[in-house]
């Protein structure tokens, strides 16, 4: 699997599916959940009502509507409260149960925001090499499947620095 790191905005990207970091009622909020659900239109709402809310960790899927993403997959990640409780591990769980949902769904190509690195105050580094990590070992258990291509998608100049650098250290190739 091959990784892409990029700079912008994700509601904005022509890839299979997009990430978003939600939160567990899956019905909206600030920043990139703000962002996807204002661009993909009011219709993603009435989807995401009908799925009863999400855990932390996990995902779920529902169409693109307006966006140029055919699928938007849905994760809250965890809220940072200092790293000893189990953050580092529902974090993972987000990124590896989105590729899951992606693969089921055929996508040949994911886009991931930084989950839980805004609202969510995730310090930034820690959790670009535990999504890096997370991506590594999912590509790992997953030869010869779809998703071919993920992306990081970094929306500001800090974040995409992190990312280069991670690129930079490991590789393109998962
Ligand atoms: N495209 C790509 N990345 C973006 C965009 C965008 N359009 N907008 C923001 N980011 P956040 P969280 C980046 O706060 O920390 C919401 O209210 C942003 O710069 O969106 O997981 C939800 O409903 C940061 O790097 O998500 C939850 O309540 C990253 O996306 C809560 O926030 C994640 O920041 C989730 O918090």
């Amino acid at each position: 699997m091959k990784v892409k790191v990029i700079k912008g905005d994700i509601t904005k990207l022509d890839c299979d599916a997009i990430v978003n970091a939600a939160n567990t009622s899956l019905l909206g909020g600030g920043g990139v959940d703000g962002a996807i659900h204002r661009a993909a239109g009011r219709e993603l709402l009435e989807e995401c009502r009908t799925l009863n809310g999400c855990a932390t960790g996990e995902a779920k899927i529902t169409k693109g509507y307006r966006l140029p993403a055919r699928y938007v997959i849905h994760t809250p990640g965890p809220i940072w409260r200092g790293g000893g409780y189990r953050e580092a591990e529902l974090l993972a769980n987000s990124y590896k149960n989105c590729m899951d949902l992606a693969a089921r769904h055929s996508c040949r190509s994911v886009a991931f925001p930084s989950i839980s690195t805004g609202v969510y105050g995730y310090p930034a580094e820690q959790a670009a090499q535990i999504a890096w990590t997370a991506l590594r070992k999912w590509a790992q258990a997953h030869r010869e499947e779809t998703p071919e291509e993920v992306l990081f998608v970094c929306f500001n100049d800090f974040v995409l620095e992190i990312y280069q650098k991670l690129l930079r250290q490991y590789g393109e190739q998962l």
